[in-house]
């Protein structure tokens, strides 16, 4: 054997992608390579992408090219695709850049080193199944490492629901939920690596629904049975549906001391006529009714949200009532997109496209809303005493950021903190993005 092989490793998207890279990740270590940060001394490269939004193939075909170089000088590099536009793009990725060595969908990641393997003998592969049987089962895990405080764990995977803006149903394939037993021993070896708080995700985490004994179980009776474990301090989940946001869901929020204040719930429009084109099968009214349920349970919960202007036939009067949705539910952070059109969903030829100076005018009085809210909320915290978990140095001397229980980032400057302690701090200021705070 010679020196260990490097791999340089690069990921868009959602937090699902970020999860997929640290597996993948995982099952190359056991096949001998490891991490670098800098492509030029990598032997693989892989791009772990996502195609939410518009020209992000693009985007990952221009990725390449910088990489024609690095190919050019050391033949030997093998140049991976993974992720979501791998899944949408599949052959064309090698037909326009034929130095790509691999082209793996988001269900296929178990089969990286064999497909490895392959492309020495056999050139460039392409692997875009949805097998039957689940790629986790497959993937090493890395159980001795230790590791950051924090960290994902994929518990349900795929979509169901065909929102008409969405590629996430044909890019991830059908919703799927990972057996309960599985994700207990998983959330058993974090913690054993230090792991204290855990983010369980799905594309539509509250529709899990794992088999457990002889039968399911659902997101809320997941959360209170890992909840359990000895040293998980804090769960979170993300992302979810309104529709699947059952009651014992709410009531964890008030039952489980582990789950954490700070729910993402996307309601995308607050226009019925709106949210019915876009196939969310629910309405502005339902949404903040749920809202009211849950802030009944847990009067301090951290509320964030998705949204999307410019959707096809989106009024003036629409968009107005996406305004008055905020102004109701008052978010302590959200994230907002211009519609853009993915070909192969149902809303890109649909008449009504609304025009781009409309959407960055529209899309500019949301986030001056949503930024309003989220410095109103920010500001709140001030002069609270909350408790902390230290995640990462910051870039002052002596500094260390961590995360309150709403999520935020609070720094402290302090030479008695370590990364992993979870202690009480004091909020001294607010920051647009960050909070400050000194250690009791
Ligand atoms: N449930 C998913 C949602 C993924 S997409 C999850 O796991 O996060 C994240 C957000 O991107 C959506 O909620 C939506 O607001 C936005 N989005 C998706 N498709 C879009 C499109 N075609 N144009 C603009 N925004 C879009
Ligand atoms: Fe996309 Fe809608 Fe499914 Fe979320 S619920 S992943 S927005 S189709
Ligand atoms: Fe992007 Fe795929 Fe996630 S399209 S948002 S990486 S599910």
């Amino acid at each position: 054997m010679g020196a260990p092989k490097k791999l340089f490793i690069k990921t868009f998207g959602c937090q699902m992608n970020v999860y997929d890279s640290e597996r993948m990740q995982d099952a190359l270590k056991a096949e001998g390579y490891e991490n670098t940060d800098s492509a030029d001394d990598a032997d693989l490269i892989l791009l772990n992408t996502c195609h939410i939004r518009e020209k992000a193939a693009e985007k990952v075909y221009s990725d390449l090219g910088r990489f024609k170089p690095l190919k050019a000088k050391k033949p030997d590099l093998k140049i991976g695709v993974t992720g979501c536009v791998a899944q949408a793009e599949g052959e064309e990725i090698i037909r326009r850049q034929p130095m790509v060595d691999l082209v793996v969908g988001p269900q296929s990641y178990h089969n990286l080193p064999k497909m490895l393997e392959k492309t020495k003998t056999e050139g460039a592969l392409v692997e875009t199944d949805f097998p039957p049987e689940d790629k986790f089962d497959h993937l090493p895990k890395n159980t001795a490492a230790k590791r950051a405080p924090t960290a994902f764990l994929t518990v349900q995977e795929g979509c169901d629901k065909f929102c008409a803006f969405c590629v996430v149903p044909y890019t991830r394939g059908a919703e799927f939920s990972r057996p309960v037993a599985k994700i207990y021993t998983e959330a058993q070896e974090l913690i054993t690596r230090g792991v204290q708080d855990i983010t369980l995700l799905g594309q539509n985490v509250n529709a899990f629904h794992g088999e457990y004994e002889n039968g399911h179980m659902g997101l809320a009776a997941l959360i209170h049975k890992l909840s359990d474990i000895d040293g998980l301090k804090r769960i979170r989940f993300t992302t979810s549906h309104p529709n699947d946001m059952d009651d014992a869901l709410i009531d964890a929020y008030a039952s489980c001391e582990a789950l954490m204040p700070y729910l993402h719930l996307p309601v995308q429009s607050g226009s019925d006529k709106i949210l019915k084109a876009m196939n969310r099968k629910h309405t502005a009214d339902s949404y903040i009714k749920i809202i009211a349920r849950i802030r009944e349970t847990r009067p301090d919960i951290a509320l964030s949200g998705d949204f999307i202007v410019g959707f096809p036939g989106e009024t003036d009067q629409d968009f107005e009532d996406t305004m008055d949705l905020v102004r109701k539910v008052n978010y302590a952070q959200a994230f907002s997109f211009k519609y853009s059109e993915r070909p192969g969903t149902p809303a890109a030829d649909r008449k009504g496209q609304v025009p781009e100076d409309v959407k960055s005018d529209r899309l500019q009085r949301l986030q001056n809303l949503l930024g309003e809210q989220q410095a109103a909320f920010m500001q709140s915290m001030v002069g609270c005493e909350m408790d902390i978990l230290f995640e990462r140095k910051g870039r002052l001397e002596n500094q260390l950021i961590g995360r309150n229980p709403y999520l935020q980032n609070v720094h402290v400057i302090s030479r008695d903190i370590q990364i992993g302690d979870l202690r009480t701090v004091r909020i001294t200021g607010a920051e647009p993005n960050s909070l400050a705070g000194t250690l009791l």
